[in-house]
This record gives structure tokens, C-alpha cells and sequence, in this order.
């Protein structure tokens, strides 16, 4: 029996893959040969899942056709609203889109069917749908009625619309667009490979969909930009920066939005979410949490050699946004959508099963003992 894998597959290439490319000792990430240096500035988020899905940029006429077959696809089944107001009222968001995508699946045409063309049906429902089913459990658990689609705005303005009851500025919704883009895909990370496990089964896209929110949703994976959030505002005054970390340290307290399994340098995406957090936040009156943030990547950066990872700046564009802070994380599986659909599809195109080993480190060689004598 061969020796186990380090400790959380760290290093280890499980398979390959012709979406997104890492190097994280460059702090390189690339989206089907763009890097997301030409891709931030330029793409919207509908523009970028065309170039994951078909490995090319869009023409001006199969965007608009693209862009107009996710707005027609984005309103819910009546039941899966009725299955969102059945679940109690405290609900985690995560949780409740956990459940929403998994109830949508059952009544999906194409549930079962794991054919290319199917696949790439509900790959287009299960994007045009998040925002929507992102905004009914916002406005749900407000005790408000969900709001249905308006096809005439794009994806991000309609969320922004669905989600508020008002249309948001043209800044928010470029913004928002964007740090979808930025979350995109990123290669085979834990939400994403949990999602091809459930592919390389057979599994259906809506199951494997579903196992990607659970991923998703924990503190060490998407979690973070939330948690990120309530760091600052527990820190309260950039002068306390300095006092808090100190603790935080001596407590060995994981400072979420901080490190990352592979990039060993600057997330390339941090780059982007950083400048985007000084605009907003200044605009919002909101500085001071930009202030903050710089320190805290200042002192983890001089201390510990760790950089802030995409979640951290994150955090402050949302709340400059307005967002609510549990939100964010329904956010990034928003944008993550467009990525696990692609990797069911790549896993379905070429499928084995995935099935590692494990070393055994029990015991071995021990005798029954019989109820009564034991
Ligand atoms: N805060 C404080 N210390 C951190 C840290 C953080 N956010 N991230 C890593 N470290 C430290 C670890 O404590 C460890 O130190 P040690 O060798 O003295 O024990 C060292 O850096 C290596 O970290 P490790 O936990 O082995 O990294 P990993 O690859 O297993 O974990 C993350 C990667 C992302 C899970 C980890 O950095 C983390 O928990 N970050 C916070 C959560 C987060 O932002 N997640 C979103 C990722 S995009």
C-alpha cells in the first residue's frame, strides 16, 4: 500500500482540465487562455461564462443571443417558491439556495437526462436561475412577496432589482458583474472538485450543483468573504488593528479572507477587488473599512508572509454595495454557478469515476467478543 497523499491533497493534480489555469507562485489565473488581467477590466460576467462554457469570446450577436436565452430561462417554478416559504424563517441563505437548486432539480425537464445537449440546457437554467432564487429567499425571510424577472435587464440588474425592490445604479451593477467574473471558475477547488465527484459518478448536474453549495458554504472555502466582514467590523477602528491582530494571534485565530492553498502571492483577483473596494467604499462613506483592510493586509503581510485571498476585498465591495453580510457568500456561489456547470459538463464529456484510496491507520487483527462479555 502506497503512502498517503500530503494531508488535504495539497500538490496533488487530480485530473485535467481546459478551463482555468493557476500558477500560484506567479499569481496567475487564466480563464480558456485569458488571463483574468484582460478579462476583469473588459468582460461582463454573461461574456465571461460564454468564453467557459465554449472555450471562445462571444461575437456581439451571440451575446445578445446568449444574454437573452439566460434572461428568458431566469423565472423559478411556482413550487420551488412554495418549497423556499415552507423553510423556517431563520434559514442560513446558503442553506436555503442549498435547498432551492436541489428543489428546482425536481422539476427540471432535463433532471435526469446527463446528455451534452441537457447538460448545457440546465447549465443556462441553473446561471439565469441563482439570481432569482438568491433574491426570493432575501425577500422571503423579510416576510416580502419574490419579485418575478424582468427580462429587459441583465442578469446583475435584475438580481440588484429582485433583490431590493429598486433598480440599482449603473456603478453597483457593473461592480457586483464584476466580482462575479472574478468568481467565476478557479480550477479544482474544494466546491468545484465536489462537484465533478458527484459528476464522475453519473450524478446529475443539479445533484452535483447542490454538493458544490455545501462546499461552498463553509468558513475555510466561500464562507470567508462573510466572515471577513464581521472581522472588520469586530475590529471596529483602524487603531485597533494592530491590538486585535496581536490577539487574534496569541489566540491562533485563522483571520478569514487571509491565505490561500495555492496562491503563495498575490491572488491576482484580490488586485482587482482591492482597487474596487477603495472606490466604493470612499463613495459610500465607508473609507474607513478600506483603511482597515489595507493595515490588516499590511501586518499579515510583514508578520506572517500571508496575503489576502479573493474574499477579503470582497467583503468591503459588498458592503460598500449595501449587501447583507450573509449574503456574500450566495454571491459567490452566484458567480461559482457558471464554473461547476462548466466542470460537470467538461467531467461528463470524459468521465471516470473518481475514487481515491485511503491509507488505513486502524487497527487490525482483533478477535469478536460476544455482547455479554464485553
Ligand atoms: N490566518 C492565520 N494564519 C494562517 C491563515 C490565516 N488566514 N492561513 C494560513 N495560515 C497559517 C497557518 O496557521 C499555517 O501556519 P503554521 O504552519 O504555523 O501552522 C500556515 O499559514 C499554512 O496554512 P495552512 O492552514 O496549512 O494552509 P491551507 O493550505 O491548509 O489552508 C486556507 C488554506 C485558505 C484554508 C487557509 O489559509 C485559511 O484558513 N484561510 C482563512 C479562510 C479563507 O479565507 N478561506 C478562503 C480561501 S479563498
Amino acid at each position: 500500500m502506497t503512502a498517503a497523499a500530503g494531508k488535504g491533497l495539497e500538490g496533488v493534480v487530480a485530473s485535467r482540465t481546459s478551463l482555468s489555469f493557476i500558477d500560484g507562485l506567479e499569481g496567475v489565473l487564466v480563464y480558456r487562455g485569458y488571463n483574468i488581467h484582460e478579462l476583469a477590466p473588459n468582460a461582463s460576467f454573461p461574456e465571461s461564462v460564454f468564453l467557459l462554457w465554449t472555450g471562445r469570446l462571444p461575437t456581439r450577436s451571440e451575446l445578445d443571443a446568449f444574454e437573452a436565452k439566460l434572461a428568458a430561462r431566469r423565472g423559478l417554478d411556482p413550487r420551488t417558491l412554495e418549497g423556499l416559504m415552507s423553510l423556517p424563517r431563520d434559514t442560513v441563505p446558503m442553506a436555503a439556495l442549498r435547498t432551492g437548486i436541489s428543489i428546482d432539480g425536481l422539476y427540471d425537464p432535463d433532471a435526469e437526462d446527463n446528455s451534452a445537449e441537457a447538460n448545457e440546457r440546465k447549465a443556462v437554467r441553473l446561471v439565469a436561475r441563482t439570481p432569482t432564487l438568491i433574491a426570493a429567499i432575501h425577500r422571503i425571510r423579510q416576510g416580502l412577496e419574490p419579485l418575478s424577472p424582468d427580462p429587459s435587464l441583465s442578469l446583475s440588474a435584475d438580481f440588484v432589482r429582485m433583490a431590493n425592490g429598486e433598480p440599482g445604479t449603473s456603478e453597483a451593477v457593473d461592480a457586483l458583474d464584476r466580482t462575479l467574473l472574478l468568481y467565476l471558475d478557479h480550477g479544482f477547488n474544494a466546491s468545484t472538485f465536489a462537484c465533478r465527484v458527484i459528476a464522475a459518478t453519473l450524478g446529475d448536474m443539479h445533484s452535483a450543483v447542490t454538493g458544490g453549495v455545501g462546499a461552498l458554504k463553509g468558513s475555510l472555502h466561500g464562507g470567508a468573504n462573510a466572515k471577513a466582514m464581521h472581522t472588520l467590523l469586530e475590529i471596529g477602528e483602524l487603531e485597533n488593528v494592530g491590538p486585535w491582530l496581536e490577539r487574534a494571534f496569541a489566540e491562533r485565530r485563522k483571520i478569514m479572507g487571509f491565505g490561500h492553498r495555492v496562491y503563495k502571492t498575490e491572488d491576482p483577483r484580490a488586485t482587482h477587488l482591492r482597487e474596487m473596494s477603495r472606490v466604493l467604499t470612499q463613495q459610500a462613506g465607508l473609507g474607513k473599512f478600506y483603511e482597515m483592510s489595507r493595515e490588516l493586509e499590511d501586518q499579515m503581510i510583514s508578520q506572517k508572509g500571508i496575503n489576502p485571498n479573493v474574499d477579503f476585498y470582497c467583503a468591503t465591495v459588498y458592503y460598500a454595495l449595501g449587501i447583507p453580510i450573509d449574503l456574500y457568500t450566495p454571491l459567490f456561489a452566484m458567480g461559482r454557478m457558471g464554473g461547476w456547470t462548466a466542470h460537470v459538463m467538461e467531467q461528463h464529456a470524459d468521465n471516470r469515476l473518481i475514487r481515491p484510496r485511503a491509507e488505513y491507520v486502524g487497527e487490525m487483527d482483533l478477535r469478536w467478543v460476544a455482547i455479554g462479555d464485553r
